[in-house]
């Protein structure tokens, strides 16, 4: 884990009360994987006081961007930040997304919701960079209206497939993302999937409970609060069980945040 102070490159609105905040970095870019993520200290003052976490949107050698959602004084200061101001970050944090390409289920089902969809876009990414083909991703991405559908446009760029729903049928399917998740799996394949998710706690856990009716692999990015990022304060800690063990609880920040769904404890 590295710490470097980045310069903000842009700062641009994606949705309402969404932005994508991208960043210099010549060191935490170099090794951040999907999954993984940044603490951010939203301003030098000591108000905010703890940095907050954000999922890596996208990589290269030199960048970085997060997209995140204003919702508290943190963000709102970091969505007032200008080109060329800078910021302390820690990171990468945290695990990332495995994907196991020797495995005989080659289609990955990423399916997200909110600000869980910067990790699967990064992860998206990934796979097309390791020739996973196009076609063999598909995206299920759900969102209360079509104006916070985030990144929808860039996933269909990627060539990957992508279905939507929203609660109020403003665009593709009225309904949860799950039920057409699901309805997918009706249709057949449930042997040849994968899935990765992370999104809404609720979304999640009907994700498990499709995965687990259908036997089907699935990693979980879980969303908790983090105040320090690397296992201090340990405020972030998640149920889980292992096969054969007693639950225990896991440091969510070091541990995962990526966790597999048969591991998970949901009360
Ligand atoms: Fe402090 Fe995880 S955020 S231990």
């Amino acid at each position: 884990m590295i710490k470097e102070t980045c310069k903000v490159l842009s700062q641009k609105k994606v949705a309402p009360g969404h932005f994508v905040l991208t960043l210099e970095s010549q060191k935490i870019s170099k090794s951040a994987q999907p999954g993984q993520f940044v603490q951010i200290l939203c301003a030098d003052s000591m108000d905010p006081l703890l940095p907050r976490p954000f999922s890596f949107l996208d990589t290269d050698s030199k960048k970085f961007s997060v997209l995140y959602h204003v919702v508290g004084k943190g963000t709102q200061t970091l969505s007032k930040l200008k080109k060329g101001e800078t910021l302390s970050v820690l990171g990468p944090c945290g695990n990332g997304f495995s994907y196991d390409p020797f495995s005989p289920r080659k289609q990955v089902s990423l399916i997200g919701g909110g600000v869980g969809i910067p990790p699967l876009y990064h992860f998206a990414k990934q796979l097309l960079r390791q020739k996973v083909r196009a076609k063999n991703i598909h995206i299920f991405q759900g969102a209360r209206d079509k104006s916070l559908l985030l990144y929808e446009k860039e996933f269909k760029r990627l060539g990957v497939w992508v279905s939507v729903a929203t609660d109020n049928g403003s665009r593709g399917d009225k309904g949860f993302v799950t039920d057409l998740f699901h309805e997918d799996l009706q249709h057949g394949g449930a042997d040849k999937v994968q899935i990765f998710t992370c999104g809404p706690t609720a979304m999640m856990k009907a994700v498990l409970t499709l995965a687990q009716g259908y036997g089907i692999p699935c990693q979980v990015s879980v969303e908790v609060p983090m105040a320090c990022g690397f296992g201090a304060c340990l405020g972030c800690a998640v149920k889980v069980r292992e096969e054969g063990c007693e639950p225990r609880f896991a440091i969510a920040c070091t541990e995962g945040p990526v966790f597999l769904a048969s591991e998970l404890v949901w009360d």
